[in-house]
């Protein structure tokens, strides 16, 4: 599991290079990144003129009134009303435009990414859990809308405003006001940095915890079938609760630290109010200023702290954010472990012959699962493939289609070496049926339309046809529009695989390989399967992997693979003479259908 690792959390540092990766994207849009910053501008001088405006409103009101007296703050106070609407429709328009931004931002990020992941080995999918792949990518895409969103509008203008206030300060009321102002600030900031990089570790153990829980949830949800078959509904339920009561202790904690966060923010901020304010009292009993000038000071308290309060929350989100942006970007840098030079020439395939020259190949170093292998289809033969379970029949495919590279040796289509064409030209070339067939969760007609998206309707009717789906089909209620389910999990393994011959057939490939293609069909099935596989692979190589040998008497050359080496080669005949393996297999699956 590798949930936790990658939560908001300010044990990594800020770094500065995940903006060297943003910048690109910020310059995508200039003219409406300056409009943005315009709004920015022009709000905050709107949000700066506030307490001036109040000030003189209620320096207007405390004198005795005559009407000119009277017009003036009417006045005021309609421009007061102005620059209070214009500060927050400017900030919102600011949002607006700038929204344009962060989204085509997370839009090609996105799909970079994506692209990448895609283009990775198989191996690499194995190994991942695929959730967490997601999480990832979905996690560095809001990472960098927050970044860019905060770090522009929050923080930087903040920063601004304060500076901002403190000059106003010093220039209209000396420096005992300014010097407050900044030194609660600067204990304000130092005190939430701090006290936020405490609490991370609370909020991280409540996000595993909570991550811990949902996984289990899920997990448990998705084996709904062998929970039932166990009983074991009472299990999954302790299990579970067993989650979700570390979570409830984790978020405990978290709240406790989030309330000295806060409370202490709020004593810093009311210190700092109070004695500005006591200060600025003193002065108007002294008359060395109005009544407006504390209310000035005081509203510029309260609009300076206001943002600040968020500063501990935008801190701790920016580092999070930050960390996610460069795991997401870890992504990128990973390399497929079957590289693909996008300059190699495209695979040209003229007969289709293939041959494998001493191919050796293994998953872990010190478990050989392929050993030297040397054989060849020649073109438009038909070639089986027979040999107990785990013999190396699948992995074989697996290098054909390059999944994999071989460790030694090499496989060559028409004399050229498949390690050395452009991959996309191989695998549109080869047409597999594989042994598992997954589906994806829409209908039939779509998943068989995979196989080839502009086939027509009569085309994919056809490999409907061809494939022994039509009676199944005719007698579903929704026909070819029946969704099939998570990963095809509706569909029985025979009628999966039928799927899968039939966008096969739409695919029209030179080079066609059936891995135990009948292996979940019933005898009768199998054949009108099996003459289904004849018709598509007339005059195409075709590389076919049995279990059941009657199925493939007919083919051209059988070989017999065990613990990954061709044992014998021959046609069935031949085998049957030389009275070994394949003999002996034969007459004992012979024996069981007797
Ligand atoms: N991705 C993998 N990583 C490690 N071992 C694997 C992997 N895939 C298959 N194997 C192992 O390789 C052996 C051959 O598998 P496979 O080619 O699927 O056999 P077959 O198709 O002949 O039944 C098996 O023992 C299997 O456990
Ligand atoms: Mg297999």
């Amino acid at each position: 599991m590798r949930h936790g690792d990658y939560q908001s959390d300010s044990q990594s540092k800020i770094s500065w290079k995940v903006f060297s990766i943003i910048w690109p994207y910020l310059l995508e849009y200039k003219v409406r990144v300056a409009i943005a910053i315009g709004c920015l501008v022009l709000s905050k001088a709107a949000s700066v003129s506030g307490p001036f405006l109040l000030k003189h409103i209620v320096d207007g009101l405390s004198q005795e009134p005559t009407l000119a007296l009277l017009i003036v703050p009417a006045g005021l106070i309609a421009t007061y009303g102005f620059a209070r609407f214009s500060m927050i429709i400017l900030g919102e328009v600011r949002d607006t435009v700038f929204g344009r931004v962060t989204e085509r931002a997370m839009r090609r990020i996105g799909l970079q990414v994506f692209e990448h992941v895609h283009s990775l080995d198989l191996d690499f999918h194995l190994n991942r859990r695929t959730g967490g792949l997601g999480r990832d990518i979905e996690r560095g895409t809001n990472g960098i809308s927050f970044l860019m969103r905060f770090f522009v509008f929050n923080i930087a203008p903040t920063l601004i405003e304060i500076g901002l206030v403190i000059g106003l300060l010093l220039y209209n009321y000396g420096i005992a006001f300014a010097a407050i102002t900044l030194t609660s600030v600067i204990l304000y900031i130092s005190f939430s940095t701090v006290t936020t990089d405490w609490r991370t570790k609370f909020v991280r153990e409540a996000n595993s915890a909570d991550n811990e829980a949902s996984t289990r949830a899920i997990d448990s949800l998705l084996n709904y079938e062998t929970v039932k078959y166990f009983t074991n509904e009472g299990f999954e339920a302790n299990r579970y609760d067993e989650s979700l009561q570390k979570w409830e202790l984790a978020r405990r904690k978290n709240r406790l630290s989030l309330l000295s966060l806060n409370g202490g923010q709020a004593l810093i901020i009311t210190l700092a109010m109070t004695a500005m304010m006591w200060l600025a009292a003193h002065r108007v009993t002294e008359q060395a200023m109005t009544i407006g000038d504390f209310v000035l000071i005081n509203a510029f308290m309260v609009q300076l702290f206001m943002p600040l309060n968020f500063l501990g929350f935008v801190y701790r989100e920016i580092k999070g954010s930050m960390a996610n942006i460069e795991n997401m970007f870890a992504l990128m840098d990973l390399r497929s472990k079957v590289p693909q030079n996008l300059d190699a020439p495209s695979l040209q395939v003229s007969r289709g012959q293939v041959r494998f020259e001493d191919v050796s190949f293994q998953y872990q170093p010190d478990r050989p699962i392929l050993k030297s292998l040397n054989f060849s289809i020649e073109p438009g033969q038909k070639v089986a493939i027979v040999g107990a379970s785990g013999a190396g029949k699948s992995s074989l495919v697996k290098l054909l289609f390059r999944f994999y590279d071989p460790s030694n040796g090499k496989i060559m289509i028409d004399g050229q070496d498949i390690a050395l064409v452009n991959q996309t030209s191989l695998r549109q070339d080869i047409g597999i049926v594989p042994q598992d067939t997954v589906l994806f969760n829409d209908s039939i007609i779509e998943n068989i339309r995979y196989g080839n998206p502009h086939a027509s309707d009569a085309d994919v009717g056809k490999a409907l046809k061809l494939a022994h789906l039509k009676s199944f089909v005719d007698e579903l209620p929704e026909g070819v529009e029946t969704k099939v389910g998570e990963r095809g999990l509706k569909l029985s393994g025979g009628e999966k695989q039928r799927v899968a011959i039939a966008r096969t057939i739409l695919k029209r490939p030179p080079i066609l390989v059936f891995d135990e293609a009948t292996s979940s069909l019933d005898s009768k099935s199998e054949r009108s399967i099996l003459s289904a596989i004849q018709e598509i692979s007339k005059g195409h190589t075709s590389m076919v992997i049995a279990h059941r040998l009657s199925t493939i008497v007919d083919a051209d050359k059988i070989l017999v693979l065990d613990h990954g080496s061709i044992v014998e080669q021959g046609t069935h005949r031949e085998l049957l003479n030389l009275g070994g393996r394949y003999a002996e297999l034969w007459s004992s699956q012979l024996r069981q259908r007797e």
